[in-house]
C-alpha cells in the first residue's frame, strides 16, 4: 500500500520516526511529507533514510512530476501525526500553502490524524470545534491520549503510541466481511432522574457493547457506538478506534431518538444498552430533601420500547433495505429452556432478526468481563453460541449477522 505521512511541527515529530519504521517493516511503500516546521524537530535525511524516499516539504520541488497532487492521488492512506492544532485548523480550513497542505486536499484516500499538543490547546473551543468538523468530513481522530507531556505537566494531548496508531491505520486498510456497512450500536445503562442528584440506573458497564463496536469495526464497518454512561476503562480504544465514533446518551429518551436517527441509514443495529422501561413521572428540577417530605413512592411512567419502534420503522420503510435488527434479553432463570422460551417470544414480539439471550449471574452478564449467550433466530431455532470474553461473544454476534446478511 502507498502511504504517505505527514509530519507537522511538534515534539512527538520524533516518534513518528518509528512510525514510518513499522509501516516499511510491514513492507508499505512510505512518503513522508513534513512541514517547515517539523524539519525544526526531525531532519530531513532521517526522513529519506527512514522511508527509503525522497522528502521534499515544497510544492515547488519536483514540479515536473506534479509532486504537490500526485503524492494524494496515489496515496491509499493518508496520516498526519504528530497534527498540531495549528495544522488540524489549517486542515479545517483547507489551507494548501504547503505540499502537505495541496496533498489532503488532493487526496480521495481515508484520512487519519493523531493530534499532539498541550492539553490547554487541545481543550481549547476552537481546536475542539475543528477537530468535530474533521470528524464530521470523516477523517479519522486517533488520540490524544492522556498522560504526561512535554514541559511536566500532565492531561490530554499525548501523542498516541506509534504501535497504536500503526495498528489503527492498518486496520483501516483491511477490508473485512463488513466493510462498506454502517453499522449502530447502543451500549451502556441509561439513567432516568429522580432530581438533581438521583437517578434510576441499572448495572451494565457496556462492556459487551463496547466489544460488539470493535469487533465490527475491525471488521470494517462504520460503527456509531450510542453510548449510555460507559466508562472511560471500558470504553479503551472504542474512543481511538477510526472507524468507531461514540455518542454519548444519558436517558432512554435520548437514547431512542439517538438511535432512532442512525438506524435510518444503518445496515445492522444492535441494541446491547440496557434501557430503563420506566422513567419517573417527574423528575423535581431541585433536590429532594427529607425537610421537604419523606419520598416513600416514586410514580413510574412507561418508556418506549425502542428496538420494537425501530423494527416498526423499518417495516414501514424508513430503513436500508436488509437492514439486521439485533435485540439482547437478560434472563435469571437458570433453566436453558426456560430462557430460550423467553428469548423467542421476546424476539417476536419486538420484530427483531436476531435476539442475544444471557444468563445473568454472578460470573456472566452484567459488570462482569465474561458472557455467555445463545442467538435466536427468526424461526426460533437457536443460530449461534458463544461463551468466554465479550470479545469472543462478540465474534459470533457479528457471525450470526453477517451469515444473515450473506
Ligand atoms: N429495549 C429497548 N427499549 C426499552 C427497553 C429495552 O429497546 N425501553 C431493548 C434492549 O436494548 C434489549 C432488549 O430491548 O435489546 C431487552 O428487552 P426487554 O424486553 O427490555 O428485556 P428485559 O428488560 O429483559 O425485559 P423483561 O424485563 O420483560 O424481561
Amino acid at each position: 500500500m502507498n502511504i504517505v505521512v505527514g509530519v507537522t511541527g511538534g515534539i512527538a515529530a520524533y516518534k513518528t520516526v518509528q512510525i514510518v519504521r513499522l509501516f516499511v517493516k510491514a513492507g508499505h511503500e512510505v512518503h513522508v511529507i513534513p512541514t517547515a516546521d517539523a524539519l525544526r524537530f526531525v531532519g530531513l535525511p532521517t526522513w529519506e533514510a527512514i522511508s527509503r524516499n525522497p522528502v521534499t516539504t515544497s510544492v515547488h520541488d519536483d514540479v515536473a512530476k506534479v509532486r504537490h497532487v500526485a503524492l494524494g492521488q496515489n496515496a491509499d492512506l493518508v496520516i498526519v501525526a504528530p497534527a498540531t492544532a495549528n495544522t488540524i485548523a489549517k486542515m479545517t480550513a483547507g489551507l494548501a500553502d504547503d505540499l502537505l497542505g495541496t496533498t489532503l486536499l488532493a487526496t480521495s484516500a481515508p484520512v487519519m490524524i493523531a493530534p499532539a499538543m498541550h492539553t490547554e490547546m487541545w481543550l481549547h473551543a476552537s481546536t475542539q470545534a475543528n477537530i468535530r468538523t474533521l470528524s464530521e468530513r470523516g477523517v479519522h481522530i486517533v488520540g490524544p491520549a492522556s498522560g504526561e507531556l512535554t514541559g511536566g505537566d500532565s492531561g490530554p494531548g499525548r501523542l498516541v503510541e506509534p504501535e497504536d496508531i500503526v495498528a489503527a491505520a492498518l486496520r483501516l486498510l483491511a477490508p473485512g466481511d463488513l466493510a462498506g456497512l454502517n453499522v449502530a450500536i447502543s451500549a451502556g445503562g441509561t439513567r432516568e432522574p429522580i432530581d438533581p442528584v438521583r437517578f434510576l440506573g441499572n448495572r451494565s458497564s457496556g462492556r459487551q457493547g463496547v466489544a460488539l463496536a470493535l469487533e465490527a469495526a475491525d471488521r470494517g464497518a462504520e460503527v456509531l457506538l450510542v453510548s449510555a454512561h460507559i466508562g472511560a476503562d471500558v470504553l479503551g480504544e472504542a474512543s481511538t478506534h477510526p472507524r468507531v465514533r461514540v455518542e454519548p446518551v444519558s436517558t432512554a429518551i435520548e437514547l431512542g431518538a439517538a438511535m432512532t436517527d442512525a438506524s435510518r441509514t444503518a445496515d445492522i443495529v444492535v441494541m446491547a444498552a440496557a434501557v430503563a422501561d420506566y422513567r419517573p413521572a417527574t423528575a423535581s428540577p431541585t433536590k429532594l430533601t427529607k425537610e421537604g417530605g419523606p419520598l416513600r413512592q416514586i410514580a413510574l411512567v412507561e418508556n418506549d420500547d425502542v428496538v420494537a419502534g425501530l423494527a416498526a420503522a423499518r417495516a414501514n420503510g424508513a430503513a436500508p433495505d436488509g437492514q439486521v435488527i439485533v435485540a439482547f434479553a437478560a434472563e435469571t432463570s437458570t433453566s436453558p429452556q426456560e430462557r430460550r422460551e423467553r428469548a423467542r417470544r421476546k424476539r417476536a414480539s419486538k420484530g427483531v432478526d436476531l435476539l442475544a439471550v444471557n444468563l445473568a449471574d454472578a460470573e456472566h452478564g452484567f459488570e462482569v468481563a465474561d458472557n455467555a449467550v445463545e442467538i435466536i433466530g427468526e424461526g426460533g431455532e437457536v443460530v449461534g453460541e458463544a461463551a468466554g470474553p465479550k470479545r469472543v461473544v462478540a465474534a459470533a454476534i457479528v457471525d450470526a449477522i453477517a451469515a444473515l446478511r450473506g
